[in-house]
């Protein structure tokens, strides 16, 4: 049994922060540990990393999926947004970069896929809906990685249609938000509205058999929130970057508390 305590500085980081062009990315959401996948040379968050490269693996994948962009450092966005803004004009540039320090790319939760090919575009790279690509999509989210931008949804991200940039958002969350058809914004009011701590949502692994209850703490008017672990189950914390925490406690297995990422 154990006592977690969250406070302000909790909601800001872990893998369900908000960051939009409503949602500024803060020092505590940038990541304080990173690694590569695989042999690419692309960078993640270390959780994230050791996901994407786990789910590659299962999927066989070869080579014939190409992380293209993963972590970026603040500089590296501003020189992107800036190239940009050069060579296709404002218009291209607001749909399809996110203003510095508006970049889920400067988390190290978000990363750009490619299918193989001779040429692939740095900004828009072609991941298709079909073949190994349409295989990693299925399998995404049950390691936490879900598609950030879908169509029909830009007057909510603020962004364009983006099928090639996932977002990790860990694996219980993954699944729950694929379950209920949820983006992250919708997903996070979703659970402010309907999962609060007396009141968890529940969400089933098909594969593995186990359960996850989930539930969102509101820290707006609030100092601080403690709670017990105790039992079995992991519980894991994430911020959400308006206010709010995420507390996610796997209903079986050993116990163990994470502040998220
Ligand atoms: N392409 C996404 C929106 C970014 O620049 O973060
Ligand atoms: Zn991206």
């Amino acid at each position: 049994m154990s006592r977690v305590k969250l406070t302000r500085e909790d909601t800001k980081r872990g893998s369900l922060i908000l960051v939009t062009p409503a949602h500024a990315l803060t020092e505590e959401g940038r990541p304080k540990a990173s690694a590569p996948v695989g042999t690419s040379g692309v960078f993640l968050e270390r959780k994230a990393a050791a996901m994407l490269q786990r789910l590659l693996l299962r999927l066989g994948s070869g080579g014939r999926i190409v992380p293209v962009s993963g972590l970026r450092s603040h500089e590296e966005q501003i020189r992107i947004w800036e190239e940009t803004l050069e060579k296709e004009g404002a218009l291209f540039t607001k749909t399809y970069v996110a203003k510095p320090g508006h970049s889920e790319h400067e988390s190290g939760l978000a990363i750009d896929l490619a299918k193989a090919a001779e040429t692939i575009d740095f900004i828009c790279p072609e991941f298709p809906r079909d073949g190994i690509c349409g295989t990693f999509r299925k399998l995404a989210p049950r390691y936490g990685f879900v598609e950030r931008y879908p169509a029909g949804k830009e007057d909510v991200t603020g962004i364009g249609a983006e099928p090639w940039h996932f977002r990790y958002v860990g694996a219980w969350h993954g699944m729950a938000m694929e379950r209920e058809g949820l983006i992250l914004e919708d997903y996070i009011a979703f659970l402010k509205e309907s999962a609060p701590p007396e009141r968890p949502y529940l969400c089933p692994d098909p594969e593995s058999g186990a359960c996850a209850e989930i539930f969102y703490v509101d820290l707006y008017r609030t100092q601080e929130y403690a709670f017990r672990s105790g039992g079995r189950g992991t519980v894991s914390c994430s911020g959400t970057n308006e206010g709010g925490i995420v507390i996610c406690r796997r209903t079986s297995g050993e116990t163990e508390v994470q502040k998220d990422v």
